[in-house]
Formats: structure tokens, sequence, C-alpha cells
């Protein structure tokens, strides 16, 4: 048996989330491919050719990517695929279920079936940033959730979030966003003074946006599709990201070294931002994991 999960992430958390399905699919002896989605889709790997196929993405303004909804207008049809999405935010709100609407139904008129949907919150990588105690958290849970639900998907489970009402309006609403940040991304610029001349953000962009001349000087396309990365990423915190600078995030998050639980919790001016979907989310994923492991030592 084998996999593929095409992936788009711009920051690194929804890789993350899929490198933990690769481990619990190769655990269970499903080999599995992680084919990271840019711009040049011209090796696009089959479909046919895989037992099991996912899509990952997070989620942007309560949408896909720009960028996956472009893989869903080029993958192959098929005469009848299921497939499962996974996919990354930054909040618990129901609203995010809308994120999936318009790619299940490009991938359907391709014969794609949608048979599992899985939602992780990870840390923001725009808006602000969650402190690394949160972070840590939201990356524990996901750790812990997500062999479950791997083994979920290959064991054929129906999986679909629930629906939001006016979901299809607010989805194409917010749709507007993939207009916008390919204007927005033309005001990009870099702190002359900040800058290291590393070429980091040149490299990493998804859609080759960015171009550094033999002068140093930086031009930016016209096809952003907001990812962050590069503002993400800059080691010198350089980058600008145009009207949404002030909702730039920069630098990765420490989510493999656990907070020091003694210290005070650290206090940000957006500590009530969704309390109480976070903290559903976080007993809702606890209570999940714990069933699992009562009936696994029950059955052992
Ligand atoms: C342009 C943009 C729009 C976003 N919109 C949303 C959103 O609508 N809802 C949400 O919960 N998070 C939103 N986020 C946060 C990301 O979905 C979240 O941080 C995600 O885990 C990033 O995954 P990545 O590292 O794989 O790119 C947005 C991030 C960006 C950059
Ligand atoms: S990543 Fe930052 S420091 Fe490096 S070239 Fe880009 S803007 Fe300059
Ligand atoms: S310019 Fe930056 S934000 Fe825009 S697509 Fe490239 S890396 Fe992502």
């Amino acid at each position: 048996m084998n996999a593929i999960i095409y992936v788009f992430s711009g920051t690194g958390n929804t890789m993350r989330i899929c490198s933990l399905y690769k481990e619990e699919f190769e655990k269970c002896g499903v080999e599995t491919t992680i084919y990271p989605v840019r711009s040049d889709m011209s090796d696009l790997p089959d479909p046919e050719s895989f037992d099991h196929v996912g899509f990952a993405y997070p989620i942007h303004a309560f949408n896909a990517p720009k960028i996956m909804l472009d893989l869903a207008r080029k993958i192959k049809p098929v005469s009848h695929k299921d497939f499962f999405i996974l996919k990354s935010s930054g909040e618990p709100l129901k609203i995010n279920n809308v994120s999936s609407l318009r790619f299940v139904a490009l991938l359907k008129k391709k014969g794609y079936v949608l048979k599992s949907e899985y939602h992780y919150v990870m840390p923001y990588n725009m808006i602000f940033r969650h402190t690394d105690r949160e972070a840590f958290r939201m990356w524990d849970t996901a750790k812990a959730l997500c062999p479950i639900e791997a083994r979920e998907v290959l064991g054929g489970a129906e999986h679909k979030l629930p629906r939001v009402f006016l979901g299809r309006f607010v989805a194409w609403l917010f749709r507007i966003e993939h207009i916008a940040m390919r204007i927005n991304g033309r005001f990009f610029n870099v702190k002359a003074d900040k800058c290291l001349h590393c070429r980091k953000c040149e490299k990493a962009c998804p859609v080759g946006n960015i171009h550094i001349d033999e002068n140093g000087k930086f031009r930016f396309g016209k096809n952003c599709i907001m990812c962050t990365r590069c503002s993400f990423q800059c080691p010198t915190d350089a980058f600008r990201i145009g009207i949404l600078n002030g909702w730039r995030v920069n630098g990765a998050y420490p989510l493999d070294a656990p907070p020091d639980e003694s210290a005070p919790e650290p206090k940000h001016r957006h500590g009530r931002y969704c309390k109480k979907a976070y903290a559903r989310y976080f007993s809702l994923a606890e209570k999940k994991t714990s069933a699992f492991y009562k009936e696994n030592q029950r059955s052992n």
C-alpha cells in the first residue's frame, strides 16, 4: 500500500502535520510520499498511482491558498478517487470549516470524492505571535491527535467537519484575498540597514515572486500568495509585507522545546482572543486521545 500527500506549507506548520501522518502511515506499512506544492507543477505525481491521496494546506482568509486551487485545476481527472484533507490554522473557530468548500468543489469536477477532513490548530504566522507556551501546547496536541487520525484515514473512516450557515458565501467573499495579496505583494520592501543579502527570502518563495538583482536591489512580482515565508524566515526581520506589515510574525516557534512551566505565563495583548474556542479545541482533543488510549489498553 502507498499514499501521497500534496502539501503546501508557508512556514512549516502544515508540513509538520504531514510528517506526523507520514510517520504513522509508514508504521502501518503504507509507504508515503510528501509532495511539496510549488507554482511549477510540471512534475505532479499521478494520484492514480497511490492507494491513499491527501491534500494539506494552511487556511488563508477562510479559504485554501490560491496555489492549492491552482493544483486542483491542474491535477489529472480520474474516474473515482477518495481523498482526505489536512488543514492547519491559527484559530479553532468553526468558520474555518468553510475553507475547503471551493477546493473540494474543484476536485469533485475531476472525479475526486472527499472522504475525511481534519483541522489542526497551529501557531499563527500572521496577525499576532502566540506565546511559546501556547505554540508548544498546539504542537503537543497535534502530536497526540495525528497518529490516531492517520489511522482513521487509513481505515477509510468518514470524517466531515460541521457545515457553517452561509459558508459558501463567506468563503467566496474572503477569496478577495487572492487578488488583494497579489497587489499587496508588489508593495513589499526590505529595510536596507537590516538586510544581510543572504537571499534566503528569494530562494524560499514558492512562487518565485522575489528577485534580487546584481546590485542587491529587490523587485517583487505580482504572484504573491501571502504565505509569509519570506518575512517569517528572514534572519534579521528586515522584510516588510505591505499593508499587512503590522500583522507580521517573524521567527520560528521553538515547538520542540518544552517551555519552562515554573516561569510566569508571558502576557500578550491578545490573551483573551478566542479563549473559549481554544479551550474547547484542547478539551476535545484530550477527550479523543484519552478515549483512544483507554480503548487500546482494554484491547491489549
Ligand atoms: C494570509 C494568511 C491568512 C490566514 N488566514 C487565517 C484564517 O482565516 N484563519 C486562521 O485560523 N488562521 C489563518 N492564518 C494562520 C495560518 O493558517 C496558520 O498559522 C497556519 O498554521 C500556517 O501554516 P503553514 O506554516 O503551513 O503556512 C492565516 C495566515 C496567513 C499567512
Ligand atoms: S532573508 Fe532577510 S536578510 Fe536575507 S536577503 Fe532576504 S530580506 Fe535580506
Ligand atoms: S513573496 Fe513572500 S509572502 Fe509572497 S509568496 Fe513569496 S514568500 Fe510567500
